[in-house]
């Protein structure tokens, strides 16, 4: 970790979604370290209700593979030239987390370790921001697609609620204003009188 850390409002407020990476390699020391601190995010019974699937390097090639074949039928037409362009934003991330819950039968429990695991992944893109590493935690329909399911290995029972996006970026892209607490807060009344 870098010797002179971000305060926590500092991060919670700084960081953005990257969507636009600028190809550098994240290396992978940094990436277990970040996992290693995110976590310890809170979840109940300490079910630590998540695994995670990460690609850098050299399994990067495999993964950009596997994505240009066969979870993205949409593109099968285009030319090389068209398909390369639109592979952008899939090839130049320097990592990918990918992070896979147990989904539980009782819906208390599934949502909690669902509650967890994002708290668990916003960590994660904390502690990366705070190394200068941008992400973008996506959701792209393919990731419930059985054929990139079975690639990445999640098994029945589980399902890949993210996949982060890591890397270096050169542009910090502005955040869009948030609603003002007087906007989202009531206070307390019985019954919910004003
Ligand atoms: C559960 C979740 C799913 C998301 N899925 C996508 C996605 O599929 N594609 C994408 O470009 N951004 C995705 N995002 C990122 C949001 O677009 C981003 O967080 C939002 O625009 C706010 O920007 P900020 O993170 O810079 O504050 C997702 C974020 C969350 C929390």
């Amino acid at each position: 970790m870098s010797l002179q850390s971000l305060s926590v409002r500092e991060a919670v407020v700084g960081r953005r979604s990257i969507k636009k990476f600028n190809g550098q390699p994240v290396e992978r020391e940094d990436i277990m370290q970040i996992i290693e601190y995110a976590v310890w995010a809170p979840n109940h019974q300490n079910r630590e209700p998540w695994r995670m699937v990460v690609a850098c390097g050299e399994e990067l090639k495999e993964l950009h593979q596997l994505l240009r074949n066969t979870v993205i039928p949409k593109w099968q037409d285009l030319t090389q030239e068209d398909l390369d362009k639109k592979m952008q934003k899939f090839t130049t991330p320097g990592a990918y987390i990918f992070v896979i819950v147990p989904e539980d039968v009782r819906q208390n429990i599934r949502l909690e370790d669902f509650a967890a695991a994002s708290s668990m992944i916003q960590n994660l893109q904390l502690l990366a921001w705070d190394l200068g590493i941008g992400s973008c935690w996506k959701t792209p329909d393919f990731l419930d697609a059985p054929v990139f399911r079975k690639s990445i290995g999640a098994k029945p029972g589980e399902r890949i609620i993210a996949m982060l996006q890591l890397g270096y970026f050169d542009e910090l892209p502005k955040g869009k204003e948030r609603k003002k607490p007087d906007e989202l807060v009531t206070f307390f009344s019985l019954n919910g009188e004003e």
